[in-house]
């Protein structure tokens, strides 16, 4: 199982995103998180962001939508050449329909889910997707306290995932650090996002690296 570490910019400098991305040359890719203040209680940024992080980086954007009406809007994303595009299940209508309409746009699919949203009605769904995005924390901030509660979920996602076989990724985000990420390894996951944890660390890069060894070296 491959580990990819994704720092989130949301506690980052976002007037100057292109400059704080290259602060993280050992990331994966870049966890963006569009809010609209509507599907969150908080507001970040757009698509037209998006477009000039894009211009500035060759790293991959894994791309977190929490907004509402995400049909409509989530394949513009993909359009602008994000590597991978996160949708809410909760704030999604068509959720298959969605799922390939990215994948068709050449991005990777992924589904995201709040912490109370169980795992169990989207089985059906796995084959449509590229990557499952499992909250640790209520979305909407950076800088909360790890939610434990979601660690059975991210078990019970995994024996999903490993029933099916292929390569669908399973992501964490919030509250992920280095002394959280251990648990999260153990249950199952495989993709960390960390927007705190390495952005108010004196080497941002240092704690990406961190990361990845503590995530590398338990349970293999
Ligand atoms: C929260 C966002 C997260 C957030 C993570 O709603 O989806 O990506 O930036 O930040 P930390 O790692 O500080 O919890
Ligand atoms: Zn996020």
């Amino acid at each position: 199982m491959g580990i990819r570490i994704t720092p989130s910019v949301l506690n980052a400098d976002l007037a100057s995103l292109n400059s704080e991305i290259a602060r993280i040359p050992s990331c994966d890719a870049v966890h963006l998180d569009v809010m609209d203040n509507r599907f969150v209680p908080n507001l970040t940024f757009g698509l037209p962001v998006v477009e000039k992080v894009r211009a500035g980086t060759d790293k991959m954007l894994d791309i977190h939508l929490m907004i509402a009406e995400v049909d409509r809007w989530a394949p513009a994303y993909a359009e602008a050449g994000a590597e991978s595009v996160t949708f809410h299940i909760e704030a999604s209508d068509a959720p298959v329909k969605l799922a390939r309409e990215l994948r068709s746009l050449g991005a990777r699919a992924s589904m995201g889910l709040r912490p109370a949203t169980p795992i169990e009605p989207y089985e059906d769904l796995l084959g449509e997707l590229d990557m499952v995005l499992l909250m640790t924390v209520e979305p909407g901030f950076g800088g909360q306290s790890f939610l434990d509660i979601v660690l059975p979920k991210i078990r019970r996602t995994r024996a999903l995932l490993d029933k099916r076989g292929g390569d669908i990724w399973l992501q964490v985000d919030g509250g992920v650090s280095a002394e959280t990420i251990e648990r999260c390894v153990e249950a199952g996951a495989d993709t960390f996002v960390a927007g705190s944890a390495v952005y108010r660390a004196d080497d941002p890069d240092a704690m990406v690296q961190q990361l990845r060894s503590i995530a590398e070296s338990c349970c293999h």
